[in-house]
Formats: C-alpha cells, structure tokens, sequence
C-alpha cells in the first residue's frame, strides 16, 4: 500500500476528493494533510476524514524558502509518504526540495497546461477569448507548473463566464482528474487520463 502526504494551502476540496477515493482496492492510502497555513480550512477537513493534520506557518520564515521547507520536510519525513500530492498548496517549492522527491510528487493545476502557467488562469483563459478551459495534474519539477502531464480535462467558456462561475466548472472536473490520475499512478500506471 502506497503512502500518500496531501499539501493544501486553503479549503482542500481536491484533498477531501482525494482522500475519499482512496479506500477499497485502492493502491494508496492519504497519511497525512499538510498546509503552509494554520488557518487552512482543510486542516480540519482532513481530521473528520481521520488523516492526521499538520500545519508549518511559512509567515515567521519570511523570504527564507529554504528554512520553511526544513520545517515543513519534518512531518513529512515522519509520515514516510511514497508520493506528495501538492492540492491548492500555494507556495513555491525550491528545487532542493522538488529534488528530493522528483518523480513521487504530483500537481493539479487550474488551466490547460501548458497555457497559463503561474496565477490568474481563469482570469486569462477568459481575458484570452478561449472556448475552453481546464486543469492539468502533472508531475512537478523545478520549473513551475511545467512538469511532465499526467491528465487533463476540459471545460467549455460559456457566454457571460465570470472568473467564478470558469472556477466552479473547472474545479467541479478537478475532482475526478486529480483521484483517476493518484489511483493510476499509485499503481505505477502513467498513462495519461484524459476526462
Ligand atoms: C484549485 O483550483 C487548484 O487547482 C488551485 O487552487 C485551487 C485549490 O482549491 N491550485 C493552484 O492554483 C496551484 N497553483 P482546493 O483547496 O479547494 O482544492
């Protein structure tokens, strides 16, 4: 049974989505939820699903990346996680920490990638003109949100699309990429999931 460590920066649906889909035969089990923020409201999410919760406040750390990620590598260690699942986890990871566990950590992210890399992407999608938009889970590397693609899906841009109503139907497709793609994964399958 593969171990899995979930990073979240904020509500966690994608870590609620994925935690819930590891059960049954699943190859993985979710051991630990992990936020750069106290205040994260999926902290608490996380302990009513009975994964342990974990917070490392980056703030005290100020410009200093390298000292934060000591830190925050501390429950990670302890947990012993096969694969790092970053779910809305906020913050830049530097290379020596990318490194470390290149090839077991994955991403989603809230576009078609590789348009809109970084912030803002529904807010570019739209400024763009796109018919469509996205997420992207992929596997992360040094460079930001740039890592090999393991699944995507579309959404179409319909008339009168704000920046809130792209995001609810993207992160609405989130929630099934991110769980098919950890479940193939896990089970060392990288075959792309296209939904
Ligand atoms: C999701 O839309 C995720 O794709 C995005 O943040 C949201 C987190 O929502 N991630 C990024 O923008 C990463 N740069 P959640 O906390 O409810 O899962």
């Amino acid at each position: 049974m593969k171990r899995v460590a979930i990073l979240i920066s904020g509500g966690g649906s994608n870590m609620v989505a994925l935690v819930e889909s590891m059960t049954g035969d699943h190859p993985a089990r979710a051991v630990l939820v992990l936020s750069n923020d106290p205040a994260a409201g999926g902290l608490a999410r996380a302990r009513d699903l009975g994964v342990a919760a974990a917070a490392v406040d980056h703030r005290p750390f100020g410009a200093d990346r390298a000292a934060f990620e000591a830190e925050l590598l501390k429950p990670v260690l302890a947990a012993a996680p096969d694969i790092l699942c970053l779910a809305g986890f906020m913050r830049v990871l530097t290379p020596a920490f990318v490194e470390r566990f290149r090839g077991r950590m994955l991403n989603i992210h809230p576009s078609l990638l590789p348009k809109y890399p970084g912030l803002h992407t529904h807010a570019r999608a739209l400024a763009a003109g796109d018919a469509e938009a996205g997420c992207t889970v992929h596997e992360v590397t040094p460079d930001l949100d740039a890592g090999p693609i393991l699944g995507q899906a579309r959404v179409p841009v319909l008339p009168g699309d704000t920046e809130a109503t792209l995001a609810a139907r993207v992160l609405a497709k989130e929630h099934r990429l991110y769980p098919a793609v950890l479940r193939r994964f896990a089970a060392g399958d990288r075959a792309l999931v296209f939904l």
